[in-house]
């Protein structure tokens, strides 16, 4: 489809409100949707940290994850992981700021395990400075890992929801979205992630499809360990900082974010849509 001026499959896309009676609808999935089994799902930046745990987690509620990564033996070893605890997954190397890096990974996770039907828009780099000191090639980097890479996985992706009729799309943001000194450049993409959301879901919203955004607070990855050795602290003492600085006393692990992730991604979140959840302890606006 290329105008996407009508609904796929389904018509009407989303589940309308159920019979005359007003009862609740009998199914979740639209008719031409695909249930899990016969869909995938994409989690970019999949190797490792937060990716690595929701890739786990979508895994878990039954879907078949397309793990993208630029560290192709990281996504492997999710791959691996998933497949012990009984799930389907699948490693793809690909570089989500690449036009034809993001088309090709996006076919081939088609062919190998179904159209996907969710996305979660996760890999992430960090390029942290003070704006004076910052680099063009900082700034740059940044906008094209989270902006154009989000960008790009799902222009890509979307075709695929709108022909079903059905899909989920959920952002990777953060609470840097409200300003972070140190990082106007990562800041100023993951605030980009937010309207890039809203819009998804004003754009697709007619075709069954929905898009939302987590953004979590500090979690314990491998990207809160590189701002400890770049502050040149342990990595305990910024955790017990920042654990002090949270409502409920504590920092995040990935289970945190996977876990919200999950909610936007599953069939009966379809009238949640254009949202921003913070996932951080506490309450951010
Ligand atoms: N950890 C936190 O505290 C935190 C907080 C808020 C938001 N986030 C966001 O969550 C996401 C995941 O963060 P994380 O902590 O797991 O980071 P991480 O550094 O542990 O993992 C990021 C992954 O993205 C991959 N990646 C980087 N560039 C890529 C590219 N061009 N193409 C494909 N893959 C690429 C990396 O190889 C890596 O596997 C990021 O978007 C990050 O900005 C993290």
């Amino acid at each position: 489809m290329t105008d996407q001026g009508a609904p796929g499959a389904s018509g009407t896309g989303e589940t309308g409100a159920g019979g005359a009676d007003g009862a609740l609808p009998s199914e979740a999935l639209p008719a031409g949707a695909l249930p899990a089994g016969q869909r995938s799902a994409i989690v970019t930046g999949a190797a490792r940290g937060l990716g690595r745990a929701i890739a786990r987690e979508l895994a878990i509620r039954g879907e078949a994850v397309a793990l993208f990564d630029l560290d192709l033996a990281g996504a492997e070893e999710t791959a691996r992981l998933i497949a012990s605890a009984g799930g389907r997954a699948e490693a793809f190397a690909v570089d989500v700021s690449d036009e034809s890096s993001v088309r090709e990974g996006v076919r081939a996770a088609s062919e190998r395990l179904g159209p996907p039907l969710i996305l979660v828009n996760n890999a992430g780099v960090l390029r942290d400075d003070l704006l004076f000191k910052m680099s063009v090639d900082s700034w740059d980097t940044i906008m094209n890992v989270h902006l154009r890479g989000a960008f790009l996985v799902t222009r890509e992706a979307q075709r695929g929801m709108v022909e079903h009729g059905w899909g989920r799309i959920v952002n990777i943001s953060s609470t840097s979205a409200l300003g972070n000194a140190g990082q106007a450049n990562y800041a100023t993409a993951k605030a980009g992630i937010q309207g890039f959301t809203k819009t998804l879901a004003l754009e697709l919203g007619r075709f069954g499809v929905t898009a939302n955004a987590v953004a979590p607070g500090f979690t314990v990855t491998d990207m809160t360990r590189s701002v400890a050795d770049r502050l040149r602290i342990p990595f305990d003492e910024l955790v017990a900082r920042e654990s002090a600085a949270t409502p409920v006393r504590r920092v995040g692990v990935p289970e945190d974010v996977a876990n919200a992730v999950a909610f936007f991604a599953s069939e009966t979140s379809g009238f949640v849509s254009g949202q921003v959840l913070y996932v951080a302890g506490g309450p951010r606006d």
